[in-house]
C-alpha cells in the first residue's frame, strides 16, 4: 500500500476508486503480498523443507485458499466446515491436518473418509473415539497427539494456547502414557507429535523453549514419530515499531532440534501468510464532535472486524486521500453497532477528516472476515482480490434477503 500523488493505492489501484465501484465496507486483498509472504516463508525454512499447512481459520475465503494451494501448501483445519472448504479449494487431503479439542463423531468420520494426512488428537477420549471408528471401518488411522508443553508464548492472554491452564493438548505425563498405550495399537498409528503454543508470537525464545521441552519428552519415550507439527503462531508487525518474528532465529532452533531428532516438520501458519495482505476499506458516515474528542463514525463495525473489540488489538488506520492539515484533537474511530466496544482506534491527532471520506483499516487479512458475524443484522462485506491490474470479486456482499 502506498500513496501516489497523495492518493492511497493497493497494488497501484486507487482506494477511492475501489470504494466507489464496489461500495463499502469492503475487504481487499493483495495477491502480490500473499505471494511474497509464501515465498519468503518457504525460503526462510528451506533447510528442512517443512510441510506448510495454511491455518484456514485465519481466512476461509475459497478463492484465496485456491491461490495458496497453487504454491503447494496444505491446510490446517479445525472443523468439518473448514475441512470441506479446504477440499473444495483443491487442497490435497494428504496435506491436511485436523486440529481442535472437540472433534465430533461426524467430523472424525468425515476426515477419515477423506483420507487426510493426520487427525491431531487433543485428549484420551478423542483417541478412544478415533479407535472406535477405525474398528468399525476396519482401517488403521494415522494420528498426531497434541502436547501442551506449558510454555508461555508471551503473547496476548486470549490467544495463548500452550500453558497448562489452557484447554489445548495433553500434558507431558499424559502424552507419555498415551504413547505407551497406543504405540502397538491395531487401529491407531501414532505418526506425529503436535504443538501450538499461541498466536502473534513476536519473540523466538518461547519457540526455543518449546523445542527444548519437546526434546525432553521425546527422550523419555522410545518411539519414533515421522512428523513433528510445530503449529503456527508466527507474529507479524501491526505498526511501524513492532518487529515481526525473526524466522532466521526460529529456523536455527529447529535445525538444532532436527540434529537431535530427525523428523519431518509441519507448520500451521495463518496470520504470517495472510495477515498483512488484507485491508478493510470503509467510509466515514458521520463525524460527531464533542468537547474532548471527535468520534469518526465508520460504516465498518465490530461485526466486520472483531479483533479490536475482542482482544484490544490495534490496527493502523490510513486516509485514502492524504492531506497536510493535522487536527490535534483526540479521535476515536468507531462503528455504528450498539456496543461501546465497537471501537477500532483512539488517536491523539489525525489529519483533518470530512464526512463521506474513505479510510482503510490495515493488516486485516487474518482473523478479519473469518471472525465476522451478522451482529445487528448487518450483512457481511464484499471481498476483493487485486491480482496484477485486475480486481476480482472473491465473495459477494451479503444481501439482506440472505438472512431475513
Ligand atoms: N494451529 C492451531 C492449532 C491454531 O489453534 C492456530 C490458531 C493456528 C495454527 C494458526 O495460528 P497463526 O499462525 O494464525 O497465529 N483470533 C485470534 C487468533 C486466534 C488463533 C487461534 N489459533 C486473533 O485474531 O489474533
Amino acid at each position: 500500500m502506498k500513496y501516489l500523488k497523495k492518493k492511497l493505492t493497493i497494488e497501484n489501484v486507487k482506494v477511492n476508486l475501489i470504494a466507489k465501484k464496489y461500495g463499502t465496507p469492503a475487504y481487499c486483498y493483495s495477491y502480490s503480498k500473499l505471494k511474497r509472504n509464501i515465498e519468503n516463508f518457504k525460503k526462510s525454512f528451506q533447510s528442512f523443507s517443512p510441510l506448510i499447512c495454511f491455518a484456514v481459520k485465519s481466512n476461509t475465503n475459497r478463492d484465496l485458499i485456491k491461490e495458496i494451494k497453487k504454491f503447494g501448501l496444505g491446510a490446517d483445519v479445525v472443523s468439518m466446515g473448514e475441512l470441506m472448504m479446504a477440499v473444495k479449494a483443491g487442497i490435497n487431503p494428504k496435506k491436511i491436518v485436523f486440529s481442535g479439542v472437540g472433534k465430533t463423531f461426524e467430523e472424525i468420520n468425515y476426515a477419515i473418509s477423506k483420507n487426510i494426512l493426520l487427525i491431531n488428537a487433543e485428549s484420551e477420549s478423542e483417541i478412544k473415539l478415533i479407535e472406535k471408528i477405525a474398528k468399525l471401518k476396519k482401517k488403521k488411522i494415522e494420528i498426531g497427539v497434541r502436547l501442551n508443553p506449558n510454555i508461555d508464548a508471551k503473547t496476548l492472554r486470549q490467544i495463548s494456547t500452550g500453558k497448562k491452564d489452557n484447554k489445548f493438548g495433553v500434558n507431558s505425563s499424559t502424552f507419555i502414557k498415551l504413547v505407551n498405550n497406543y504405540k502397538n495399537s491395531k487401529y491407531i498409528k501414532l505418526k506425529c507429535l503436535s504443538v501450538h503454543i499461541g498466536s502473534q508470537i513476536l519473540d523466538h525464545k518461547p519457540y526455543e523453549k518449546m523445542l527444548k521441552s519437546i526434546i525432553k519428552i521425546l527422550k523419555k519415550i522410545n518411539y519414533k514419530f515421522e512428523f513433528i507439527d510445530l503449529g503456527g503462531g508466527m507474529g507479524i508487525s501491526y505498526n511501524d515499531q513492532e518487529k515481526k518474528l525473526d524466522y532466521k532465529k526460529y529456523c536455527i532452533a529447529i535445525n538444532k532440534f532436527l540434529n537431535e531428532y530427525n523428523s519431518k516438520i509441519i507448520f500451521e501458519p495463518g496470520r504470517s501468510i495472510i495477515g498483512n495482505t488484507g485491508t478493510l476499506i470503509s467510509k466515514i458516515i458521520y463525524i460527531k464532535k464533542s468537547e474532548k474528542k471527535n468520534f469518526i463514525i465508520l460504516d465498518a463495525a465490530m461485526n466486520d472486524l472483531m479483533r479490536p473489540a475482542l482482544y484490544g488489538a490495534v490496527h493502523k488506520i490510513m486516509p485514502a486521500l492524504k492531506k497536510t492539515k493535522i487536527l490535534k484533537k483526540n479521535h476515536e474511530f468507531v462503528g455504528p453497532i450498539c456496543e461501546s466496544t465497537d471501537s477500532f482506534l483512539n488517536l491523539k491527532k489525525f489529519q483533518d477528516l470530512k464526512e463521506n471520506e474513505i479510510i482503510v483499516i490495515c493488516d486485516v487479512g487474518a482473523y478479519g472476515m473469518s471472525l465476522g458475524s451478522n451482529y445487528n443484522l448487518r450483512p457481511k462485506p464484499i471481498e476483493l482480490m487485486i491480482k496484477g491490474s485486475k480486481i476480482k470479486i472473491i465473495k459477494k456482499r451479503q444481501k439482506y434477503l440472505d438472512f431475513i
